[in-house]
């Protein structure tokens, strides 16, 4: 035991120190383009998005054309650029811009158009400028940002945030507009005639370059320009673009954008978090093996003896252990789902720890945990069965119906109701038609037959056979204290998985919402790591002292006390949402809210079923160690 526990920690902590965030691991997602001097440079527009500063203050994405900003167009109309289905998901979606950007080839103040807001959109555009908008412009697949500089460690970083659309700073009631753009392109020599695009900068600002006596604009004009909401507001849009030589190579484009804020406290927190959480699973492993093993051989002891049979603790209900709970239709369709999703975070997180969620292919994260999702549905359908038919439940059709159907079916309502809102704000975040047919049909044609397949495979395999057998007549339970209620235990076993996630969550949901890349996904999977062992070993430890007070019932109380943590994920997400953001906006909220349940709800199920599969074979190792006469 003890050596187990040694080498455990060894590798762990090896493991860690090879996967430094610093050093971020992954895979160029596309090929290299070589421009030649003169090649067009395209630039692509992305929705607009919030822009995390200090405090987010909304989460709708806007597209970059609604007619309401009045950006200039392209002749014709906006070409849309394909994208993978995740990062539709995100809220992408990127189209062709009228830019006329040439390599190598310097301009200055260059009008895009001149455009004309009315007053009404004049309100709106201010609003998203108080709002801290940000643009997001993507030029040879990289995103535009404005270099920035980390105040502790001096380092230069590019923010792949995007630049602002305005700003409200100096004057909240009457804010700057951003209608003037000097983008910087850095661009990597090949040879003498071949240029790579290595890095991008917009740093935008706000000009009044309408001057009386000139017919072009003058973009050096030192006042900024301001929308009026109570007249139509005519002025220019106006770009200067220069090429910049670096040394910076093709391959390493991303790593001025994987910024590392603090990265002393970020693996300070995870080592603290690591070692805290390993201790006490081990301290908690230890008391749990000791106590049993003195358990069964005074058990053993007693019984050669042939002594007056004085039962005690967990071996007095032998005979009820094993007895099948309420609602074991239920239980045993969310172990199903909940395998599916430990499956599915399992291989995704191995895919990114090889490097292949690339923050070059937008969206990757998401394809792949789509992807992932489907494929394992058949995990669903035969862990389902066998928990089933284990838990002696006969009617096999409705439980693969509801296998297959209820949890894909809660999830699509709530995404659904979530996209209609997104829908009534107008906002680009809202899935188009053909993404939610594509996901239908994916999950139709796929994940569908896969989860009858595993359903059959399952049955064929049966259940698993009891170490003891179960009494005819039920004991009576004894009253047994609070806290190990369902719901109290449920909340105070939560605790230490989450205790062990909450510092990588909080990155990854900085992370999120600043749209930056997540890439530290060595952490990430070690958290994942720490929490399933944390997870398991509290519903063991629960379920052993309810046994010990004489309550059999453990099958439900597993699995509630392995989904504990998703309480504290809610709760944690209502925090974060009062102190971190500020929405202007409902649907906003409506939208944080409705997503916050969702990761909880997939939280519960995730815990849930690693705290019921765990605690059952914990169980039947417990009763067969023991010998009934
Ligand atoms: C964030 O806000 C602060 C103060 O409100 C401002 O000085 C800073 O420039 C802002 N940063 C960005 C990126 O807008
Ligand atoms: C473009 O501008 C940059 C920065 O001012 C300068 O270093 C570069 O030489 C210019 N390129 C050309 C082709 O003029």
């Amino acid at each position: 035991m003890r050596n187990f526990a040694a080498t455990a920690l060894a590798v762990v902590l090896a493991a860690s120190s090879t996967l430094s965030p610093v050093s971020a691991f992954y895979l160029p997602g596309s090929a290299p383009h070589d421009y030649k001097k003169g090649d067009k440079v395209d630039v692509f527009v992305n929705s607009l998005s919030p822009m995390l500063n200090a405090t987010l203050k909304s989460l709708i994405s806007l597209d970059y054309y609604d007619e309401r900003f009045h950006f200039c167009r392209p002749e014709g109309e906006p070409v849309k650029q394909p994208e993978s289905l995740g990062s539709i998901l995100f809220g992408d979606r990127i189209l062709s811009s009228p830019f006329n950007i040439k390599m190598l080839e310097n301009q200055t103040c260059v009008p895009l158009c001149k455009s004309s807001v009315p007053q009404l959109d004049a309100v709106f555009i201010n609003a998203r400028i108080r709002e801290n908008y940000g643009l997001n412009f993507i030029i040879d697949g990289l995103p535009s940002s404005e270099q920035k500089r980390d105040t502790k460690t001096g380092e230069t970083f590019l923010d792949a945030q995007g630049f602002s659309l305005g700003d409200a700073t100096k004057d909240v009631h009457h804010p700057e507009l951003n209608n003037h753009y000097d983008i910087y392109i850095q661009y990597h020599k090949r040879g003498t005639e071949h240029f790579r695009v290595v890095g991008v900068m917009v740093y935008p600002r706000s000009v009044d370059s309408i001057v009386k006596s000139e017919t072009t604009p003058n973009c050096f004009v030192n006042a900024p320009y301001k929308l009026s909401d109570s007249q139509t507001n005519e002025f220019y849009y106006t770009y200067t673009v220069e090429f910049i030589e670096s040394d910076i190579p093709w391959g390493l484009r991303w790593d001025s954008y994987l910024h590392v804020f603090d990265p002393k406290i970020h693996w300070f927190s995870l080592i603290n978090s690591l070692v805290i959480v390993g201790f006490l699973t081990f301290m908690v492993a230890m008391i749990l093996y000791r106590t049993m093993s003195k358990d069964i051989h005074r058990y053993n002891a007693v019984d050669l003896a042939e002594d007056v049979q004085e039962d005690y603790g967990w071996k007095l209900v032998h005979g009820e252990v094993f007895r099948a709970p309420d609602r074991p239709m239920l239980l045993s369709v969310m172990v199903g789902n909940g395998a599916q999703l430990i499956c599915m975070v399992s291989v995704t997180l191995v895919f990114a720890l090889f490097g292949f969620l690339s923050p070059s292919s937008r969206g990757s994260l998401a394809t792949v945990l789509l992807v992932c999702w489907t494929l394992m549905s058949g995990i669903a359908g035969y862990v389902s069965a066998r928990v089933f038919t284990t838990l002696g439940g006969e009617t096999w059709k409705p439980n693969l119906i509801l296998t297959a159907t209820l949890f894909p079916i809660v999830t699509f309502t709530i995404i659904g109701m979530l996209n209609l809102f997104l829908v009534f704000a107008k906002a680009s975040g809202a899935m188009p038609f053909g993404t939610i047919l594509a996901i239908l049909l994916l999950w139709f044609l796929l994940s569908l037959p896969l989860a009858v397949a595993g359903y059959f495979l399952g049955m064929k395999h049966g259940g698993f056979s009891h170490p003891v057998r179960v009494n005819s007549i039920p004991r009576q339970i004894p009253p047994i204290p609070w806290y190990l209620q369902p719901v109290p235990a449920a909340i105070i076993g939560g605790i230490l998985p989450f205790g062990a996630a909450f510092v990588e969550l909080y990155f990854v949901l900085s992370s999120l919402f600043g749209n930056r890349a997540y890439y530290a996904f060595g952490f990430l999977f070690l958290t994942f790591l720490v929490v399933t062992l944390t997870t398991a070993t509290v519903s063991i430890l629960f379920v052993y002292f309810i046994l010990c007070a004489e309550e059999y019932r453990w099958q439900w109380r597993a699995f509630l006390v392995g989904g504990g943590s998703a309480f504290w994920m809610f709760v944690y997400g209502v925090w974060y949402w009062a102190s971190r953001l500020s929405f202007g906006n409902f649907p906003s909220v409506v939208l944080y809210f409705g997503y916050l349940f969702l990761f909880s709800l997939l939280n519960f199920l995730l815990g849930g079923s690693i705290g019921y599969i765990s605690t059952y074979f914990a169980i039947r190792r417990l009763y067969h160690s023991i010998r009934v006469d």
